[in-house]
């Protein structure tokens, strides 16, 4: 068997069993055998979740972005490394060789370098889906600057709580963005947020769309001619195994987002093993996962782990339904695509549409279909297995988070087949566990509970930015000597896992992870709003929409009522972006309360879950009257 690729059960079970019981050697020749390194490690793992410290390959130095990209160079410096398909079908797509990549990401290099952006230094990549994302990310890379990606779609106010919490100087953006048949004005969000972040000094401004913007002097510069002027080699600075690599914002279940830090050797060869195995990747496929880079799909299954792999990769500007709901089929039948990866969110939408948008199109390039980002139910599953896999291709249910840099529990194609809904099995080197309501590990096969992880993997993230104490809190407390997800999982008597959703106070809609507490947060600043609950309950498309509990603080007609929902809706989209809107608010007289005055959220999920049959002992709370006015008003009835 290669180290590298699992070629069928024996192999993965084999692997697994090694993984498990000699993890340091597992990881050790995995990593020895597919990297560039340029200097090996002293030491494979060392870890303390108690602490917590978990360190992978310490001692080690490299540059991932050698590994990207440079390394390929010898033999396949002509091949395509990104496939940019724009949003209007009728613009030309571009293909990027490796050869191209590397000058285009030296070029960027040092125009950073340029700007004084040095190692450690973090940079803000606040862009749509066109080539200088991914170009920007990996010249950040190259220099060792620590990238922090926010996803074009957030609000100015979101961008800026990002930009100010790991103090970024510099900001790359563009003069605007396409969706669909639509325009946005990127650089007015980036402007609007600028007025609260005191410490940029520079903004790196892509051309796309053209627009007449505002461009402030001494700050803004536009990049073309920087780039045009810079020189093409650009020398990769030697990092260290644990130097972070990047910080990516993910919703808590409290408070401000949190900005996972992760750092470099680990997180390289995680993503690269699992991209490989996973998704099956052959040389000359083409791949395309639909995600944006402004989340962990896009920073690990578009840039990382598909250029690691010497893969070629397409970059989608545009969104699903534009100019029609067939775009994505087109693409597939376009590029050839073998392996696609999307949301089951995107699927269900699609499959609403039916299959007269599919039938026109030759799909029979695809060989594995992927999916992430939520549970997928099983008509959404079947409908992607039929229609567009005609039956032919494995489903890849991939389960992981943004904390955890790749992918955690998923099929291996060649080794074992997916199971509608299921996530199923570990992937090599990751040890579930499920536990009970003391906190106990549940030994038995067929079981539900809290799923953690008892055993570092490589490309865990190492801290929360700025905040150890809420890293050790959120995913070390729970359950001791585990990282807790945050996630319910059952387990079938085959040991395959399949994920049932949040267990905390984070609502996933549209595959997006969303805190509910910074939404409360956000329109609880409304003039008339005394307090607010918000929770999450089913929707066909989303999977999970919001649904809030609002009391106000005067009594209102019902027409000030309507504009009082609007408000709210407007304040959310400012405050944290349009994904975050409400579906439903249902304006009440109060929320049930415990005694000490918290609220009880599980009563008020039951209530929009249309589950009041059994809303279990409410005699202790502080107000149990106002249980039954909710219910009788509920819009979810
Ligand atoms: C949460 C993490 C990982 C990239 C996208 C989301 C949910 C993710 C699945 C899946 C069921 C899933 C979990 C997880 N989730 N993939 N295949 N089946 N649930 O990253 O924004 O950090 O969200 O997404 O609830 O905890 P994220």
């Amino acid at each position: 068997m290669s180290s590298f690729y699992l070629n069928n059960l024996t192999d993965y079970n084999t692997a697994y069993e090694a993984s498990v019981k000699n993890t340091e050697q597992f990881w050790d020749a995995i990593a020895k055998k597919n990297f560039l390194w340029k200097k090996r490690w002293s030491r494979v793992l060392e870890y303390d979740f108690s602490v917590p410290k978990i360190k992978w390959f310490e001692g080690a130095e490299l540059n991932i972005t050698e590994n990207c990209i440079d390394r390929h160079l010898e033999n396949n410096a002509d091949k395509t490394a990104i496939i940019f398909e724009p949003n209007d079908p009728s613009s030309e797509s571009e293909y990027i060789t490796y050869k191209e990549l590397q000058g285009r990401v030296n070029k960027f290099a040092n125009v950073l370098k340029s700007k004084g952006v040095n190692k450690g230094d973090r940079v803000c990549i606040y862009l749509p889906m066109i080539p200088e994302l991914a170009v920007s990310v990996l010249a950040c890379a190259r220099i060792g600057a620590i990238h922090s990606v926010v996803f074009a779609g957030f609000s100015s106010t979101a961008l800026a709580t990002r930009i100010n919490d790991c103090d970024c100087k510099i900001v790359i953006t563009s003069d605007g963005s396409y969706r669909g048949a639509k325009t946005i004005d990127l650089k007015g969000i980036v402007d609007e947020a600028l007025e609260s972040c005191p410490n940029v000094n520079s903004v790196l401004v892509a051309k796309r769309i053209h627009s007449n913007i505002n461009m402030a002097n001494g700050r803004d510069e536009w990049l073309e001619p920087l780039l045009n002027d810079a020189s093409e080699s650009c020398d990769a600075t030697v990092m260290n195994a644990e130097d972070p690599l990047f910080i990516l914002y993910t919703s808590g279940s409290t408070g401000k987002p949190k900005g996972m830090v992760h750092t470099t050797a680990g997180y390289m060869v995680y993503t690269a093993h699992t991209f490989k195995n996973i998704f099956q990747y052959q040389e000359d496929d083409v791949y395309w996962c639909t995600a944006d880079i402004g989340w962990i799909t896009g920073h690990s299954y578009i840039v990382y782990g598909p250029l690691l792999n010497g893969a070629t990769t397409v970059m989608f500007e545009g969104v699903p339904n534009y100019p029609n709901y067939g775009r994505f089929w087109d693409i597939v039948q376009k590029h050839n695509i073998n392996q696609f990866y999307t949301a089951p969110t995107a699927i269900r939408a699609l499959a609403k549409q039916g299959d007269d948008f599919v039938n026109p199109y030759d799909l029979s390039s695809l060989k594995v279909l992927g999916t992430v980002g939520e549970p997928i139910n099983d008509e959404a599953w079947h409908w992607y297995s039929t229609t567009i896999g005609k039956n032919k291709c494995p489903i890849v249910d991939t389960w992981w988070q943004t904390e955890t840099g790749g992918i955690l529990i998923s099929p291996i194609p060649n080794c074992f087949s997916g199971k509608p809904t299921y996530a199923t099995l570990p992937f090599v080197g990751i040890q579930p566990a499920l536990m009970d309501e003391n906190g106990n590990e549940i030994l038995n096969t067929k079981a539900e509970g809290r799923l953690c992880i008892k055993f570092p993997w490589p490309s865990i993230a190492r801290t929360i930015w700025g905040d150890h104490k809420r890293y050790k809190d959120t995913y070390f407390s729970a359950f001791a000597n585990c990282y807790f997800t945050g996630d319910g999982a059952l387990r079938d008597e085959n040991g395959h896992y399949r994920i049932t959703g949040r267990v905390d106070d984070v609502v996933i809609v549209s595959g997006h992870n969303l805190g509910t507490a910074p939404i409360e947060d956000a329109i609880n600043e409304h003039r008339n709003i005394a307090e607010s609950a918000i929770v999450g309950f089913p929707h066909d498309i989303k999977g999970n929409a919001l649904y809030g509990f609002v009391t106000l603080k005067s009594e209102s007609s019902e027409s000030e009522i309507e504009v009082i929902k609007s408000e709210i809706n407007a304040l959310i989209s400012k405050k944290i972006g349009p994904i975050a809107k409400l579906d439903k608010i249902q304006i009440t007289k109060g929320l049930p309360k415990t005694r000490s005055g918290k609220i009880m959220r599980r009563i008020l999920r039951k209530i929009a879950h249309k589950d009041t049959g059994n809303l279990g002992d409410i005699s202790t709370l502080l107000n149990p009257d106002v249980v039954q006015s909710i219910i009788d008003n509920s819009l979810n009835k």
